[in-house]
This record gives C-alpha cells, sequence and structure tokens, in this order.
C-alpha cells in the first residue's frame, strides 16, 4: 500500500478543492495532443484538440471526475480504477505508456496553475500522485 504523509494529503487535497479541475483536465489533454500528436488517434470522435474545444472539455470532465475518486480514494486508487484500467486496455487498446505522457502534462499545467506555489517538494507530491493514477490504470494491462 502507497504511504501518504499528512503533508502530501493536505496538500492534494486542498489545491484539489482550489483549482478549477475541468479547466485544468481540458489544457492537459490539450497539452498532451500537441506534444504527443500521436495520441489524438484514439479520440476519433474529436475534431478539435484544443482546450477551449467542446469534445475536449467534455472528455476532461469525465477525466477529471475519475482523478477526484482518485483523490478521495489515495490508499486505494488500484481497486477504484479496476474497471477504467480494463477499458483503457481491452476496448480503448490505449498504450499503456500514454498514461505517463499525459500524467507529464497535468504536472506542468499544475506547475502553470500554481506560479511560485509549486516548490520541487509539491512537485514531488504531485508525480507521486501521478504515479500512483498511472500505476492503477496500467494495472489491468497484461
Ligand atoms: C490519467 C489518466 C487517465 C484517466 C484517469 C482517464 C480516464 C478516462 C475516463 C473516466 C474515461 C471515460 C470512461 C467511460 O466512459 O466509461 C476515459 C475514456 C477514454 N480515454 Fe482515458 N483516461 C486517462 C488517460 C488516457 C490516455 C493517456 C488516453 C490516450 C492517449 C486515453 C484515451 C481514452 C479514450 C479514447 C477514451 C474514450 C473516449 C470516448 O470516445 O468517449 N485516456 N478515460
Amino acid at each position: 500500500m502507497v504511504h501518504w504523509s499528512k503533508d502530501e494529503t493536505d496538500e492534494i487535497t486542498s489545491t484539489w478543492k482550489s483549482i478549477d479541475r475541468y479547466l485544468l483536465g481540458a489544457k492537459a489533454l490539450a497539452r498532451m495532443f500537441k506534444v504527443y500528436p500521436w495520441t489524438t488517434r484514439y479520440f476519433q470522435k474529436l475534431t478539435e484538440f484544443t482546450a477551449s474545444s467542446h469534445g475536449v472539455r467534455e472528455h476532461a470532465k469525465k477525466v477529471m471526475d475519475a482523478l477526484d475518486c482518485a483523490v478521495l480514494h489515495l490508499d486505494d486508487v488500484k481497486s477504484h480504477f479496476t474497471d477504467l484500467s480494463k477499458k483503457h486496455a481491452d476496448q480503448l487498446h490505449v498504450d499503456v505508456h500514454s498514461f505517463r505522457l499525459l500524467a507529464k502534462c497535468f504536472v506542468i499545467e499544475l506547475a502553470i496553475v500554481r506560479k511560485e506555489k509549486f516548490p520541487p517538494q509539491i512537485q514531488a507530491i504531485w508525480e507521486k500522485y501521478f504515479a500512483v493514477v498511472v500505476d492503477a490504470i496500467s494495472r489491468q494491462y497484461h
């Protein structure tokens, strides 16, 4: 089981409450699509890949609601992500390495939002959070 210190859980839960999560999600997705253009191939339904486009914003809501669930269940993200992992592996056939790419984009977008409130120790907390998420969503790949 992952161990979280009080500082880590405080940072994650308080930041999560204070930011515009859906906007963050749309920006992280749009960044992924721009920096790693091959990731767009999974999203046949989307015609635009910008953070302000309807399709990306709608998809960001789904992703952010899943990440909300991870924030609420930091001690057991794996079991809450079982179905989501199966879906990405067996139905969507998303390359498991893509999860790391999106996670990187999330950390960058958080750094932009937090500005000077994103020193290395805070970055480390978010790197850990997204490593746990990536591990959980990658679990059902075999
Ligand atoms: C932090 C990692 C991620 C989380 C938490 C996440 C979460 C989700 C959620 C909640 C859904 C909706 C599932 C449903 O409707 O049952 C979804 C769908 C989807 N995800 Fe992910 N996802 C992640 C990463 C990725 C990545 C990196 C890709 C591809 C590069 C991807 C591709 C897709 C696709 C193609 C769909 C279906 C979209 C549609 O047609 O509606 N996901 N994801």
